[in-house]
């Protein structure tokens, strides 16, 4: 499959909610009810990261009983990794960087890749590589808003979605810059709610995500 089509997929995928939850999950039994609350609360896209020896059956679950879920892969480092997601039904992939390998790896595979960068000289390479969809990984260490907004003059072609240590509160700050479709962030499914099986709890976080929608520039 080529870039572009990847691309369009990437796209659309950024475009379905304001937020992609970053979910990092300890038991896999938790994956399905877990996606169930994100998707009720208007919470589509369900970004399932390889921190935790569940995260592959937590995705195989999601993709294959929640309607209305788009599961995909974080924290993915290696053509290992890109393969092993594939096969359990992830829908894209996302990654805190790249590299040589890995940009091959999804060269030769219909996973579309949501790449991470955190410069412009990174941004640029990924460009010419055909990436118009970015990760701006970390967005508030390497510079925050201020830093995505003043590459949307110069970088008009790219459109990001900024992750690592945006909160709800600071989200609207990101999500009104031009060069923003969504933003992405762990605060969704924080680990107490999970562990406690409080999947309202989490519904109700979907939903105040979910009306995040109204500050997209
Ligand atoms: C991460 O690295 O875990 C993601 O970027 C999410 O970051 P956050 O926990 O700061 O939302």
């Amino acid at each position: 499959m080529n870039i572009e089509t990847k691309q369009q997929q990437v796209e659309a995928t950024m475009r379905l909610a304001p937020v992609i939850p970053v979910v990092i999950i300890d038991d896999a039994r938790h994956a399905v009810p877990m996606a169930r609350a994100l998707v009720a609360g208007g919470i589509p896209a369900i970004e399932v990261t390889l921190r935790t020896p569940a995260a592959l059956d937590a995705i195989r679950a999601i993709a294959a009983e929640v309607e209305g879920a788009v599961v995909g892969v974080g924290t993915v480092l290696t053509p290992k990794d890109f393969h092993a997601a594939e096969q359990a039904g992830a829908r894209f992939a996302v990654s805190p960087g790249v590299s040589p390998n890995l940009l091959a790896a999804a060269d030769d595979s219909a996973l579309p890749l949501l790449p991470g960068a955190a410069t412009a000289s990174e941004a640029m390479t990924l460009l010419e590589r055909g990436y118009r969809y970015l990760k701006f990984f970390p967005a508030v260490p390497a510079g925050g808003a201020k830093l995505l907004g003043a590459w949307a003059s110069p970088l008009p072609q790219l459109r990001f979605c900024p992750t690592g240590g945006i909160s709800l509160t600071s989200a609207p700050d990101f999500l009104a810059l031009p060069n923003v479709f969504c933003v992405g962030g762990s605060w969704l499914t924080p680990n107490d709610k999970l562990k406690g099986g409080d999947w309202s709890g989490i519904e109700q976080l979907a939903r105040e995500a979910a009306l995040l929608k109204g500050v997209v520039a």
